[in-house]
């Protein structure tokens, strides 16, 4: 997600997560994961993933990795590794 310098700080990027995980939810998805700003995204919910014991198929910092419950308790009882694809990992 980016928000044009000049237009950044007026609620921009919070509308974009927030109506995002609306239109994720919407559908039926439980729950959704970002790679990004550690001290930005918990603002809308987010926390580290590997609360969850949710790994990453490349190296992050453990506070970078995030993840939100769509749904009550999605989460709950589930570990693994997301396999995000090779030009995710070549940005
Ligand atoms: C991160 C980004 C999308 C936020 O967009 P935005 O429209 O400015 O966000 P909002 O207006 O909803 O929120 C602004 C708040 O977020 C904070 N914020 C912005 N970037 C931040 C960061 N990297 N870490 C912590 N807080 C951050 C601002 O300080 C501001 O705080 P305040 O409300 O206390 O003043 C925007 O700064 C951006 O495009 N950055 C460059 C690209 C980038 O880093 N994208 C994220 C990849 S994970």
């Amino acid at each position: 997600m980016a928000v044009k310098p000049g237009l950044q700080k007026k609620g921009i990027g919070g509308k974009l997560i927030k109506e995002g995980l609306k239109r994720a939810a919407e559908p039926g998805f439980e729950s959704a994961i970002v790679v990004g700003h550690p001290q930005y995204y918990p603002r809308y919910g987010f926390e580290k993933a590997s609360k969850w014991g949710i790994k990453l198929n490349f190296e992050v910092p453990d506070e970078a990795f995030m993840a939100i419950e769509l749904k009550k308790d999605s989460l709950k009882g589930k570990k693994g590794v997301i396999e995000l694809p090779q030009p995710y990992m070549e940005c």
